[in-house]
């Protein structure tokens, strides 16, 4: 049966061997030595909104593992107006031998994922970024070691990327504590599945509208803009809502002394984190950025089920 990738609950009984198997590659490519399994193969890639990081690293990674990966553009296909989301999948199918998807609704992402024939990748959507939580666990273990009983500190808004380290962090028994004002704290849903998963980890997971409470101690100190993708239209609300949710050197220094900033990107520096932590010695945001490549070339390897 072929293996879809848009939760990182997907991954749940694979994850540590998923980063294990990024770090071993990315020394590989470090080598020379990338293996090409995917010689002759084609990656689609639909965008709905736009991209650096993902666009980037999935069409650099593909190719260095011997395929050709095809980008389509937002607007390109109009997914579900154009053409039904099931239509796609097939259609697809048809000449892909996987597709990476970044979507405005998670449903299509399902939708497109339960018609395909091919491994489906959540290149990032309204409820999860998947490939981010799989290159920030990469990096946090790169430079921390073993993650479990160490604690990640998210500061801002209960989005997308903050859901999938919520879950991603329960699975790998890592302390996840969230500082969300309140309207702007995570799914429900999403949350209380990440707390029974931390229970059984024996982590612990909180949202607090604290950030000093969230950043007390922690070993990772995780910032992200306030206004995600789709959401512009609420700038000026969201940037009231999140005053006093700002990564500067004051917060950080609440963290343990060496903890580490990491942020998704793209970063509005002066808006969520001030320069000063974003250029700091701690700083591994590019570290991570970079990550993303190595994470993904993971992630096609085992859905695959080639390694
Ligand atoms: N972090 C991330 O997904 O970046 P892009 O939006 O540039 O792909
Ligand atoms: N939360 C951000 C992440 C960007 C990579 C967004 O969805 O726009």
């Amino acid at each position: 049966m072929k293996r879809d990738l848009i939760s990182v609950l997907d991954i749940k009984d694979d994850l540590k061997e998923i980063i294990d198997l990024a770090i071993a590659m990315k020394g590989e490519h470090k080598e020379g030595m990338d293996i090409v399994p995917f010689k002759g193969m084609t990656l689609v890639m639909i965008f709905e909104k736009p991209s650096l990081r993902t666009r980037v690293s999935f069409e650099v990674g593909f190719d260095q593992m011997g395929g050709t990966a095809l980008y389509l553009s937002p607007g390109e296909i109009q997914i579900g107006k154009r053409e039904s989301v099931h239509d796609v999948a097939k259609v697809l199918s048809r000449f892909a031998d996987m597709i990476m998807y970044r979507a405005f609704d998670s449903e299509n992402v399902r939708e497109l994922a339960k018609h395909a024939d091919v491994p489906v990748i959540n290149g990032l959507d309204n409820m999860e970024h998947p490939c981010q939580a799989v290159a920030d666990f990469m990096t946090m273990t790169k430079v921390k070691g073993d993650l479990k009983g160490r604690t990640l500190a998210w500061v801002g808004d209960g989005n997308n990327v903050l859901h999938s380290l919520l879950l991603g962090g329960a699975i790998l028994g890592m302390n996840v504590r969230a500082a969300c004002p309140e309207g702007y704290r995570p799914d429900p849903g999403i949350l209380e599945t990440a707390i029974k998963i931390a229970e059984e980890n024996g982590s612990k997971i909180s949202i607090t509208s604290d950030p000093v409470e969230a950043v007390n101690e922690a070993d990772v100190v995780y910032a992200d803009t306030f206004i995600s993708m789709g959401d512009e239209a609420e700038k000026e609300e969201r940037l009231k809502a999140f005053a006093g949710y700002q990564v500067n050197m004051e917060l950080f220094s609440k963290a343990k002394p060496d903890a580490i900033f990491m942020h998704c990107l793209p970063a509005h520096r002066g808006e969520e984190v001030t320069d000063d932590v974003m250029d700091s010695p701690r700083s591994v945001v590019f570290q991570e950025a970079e990550n993303r490549m190595h994470a993904q070339k993971a992630i096609m390897i085992r859905l695959a089920g080639l390694r």
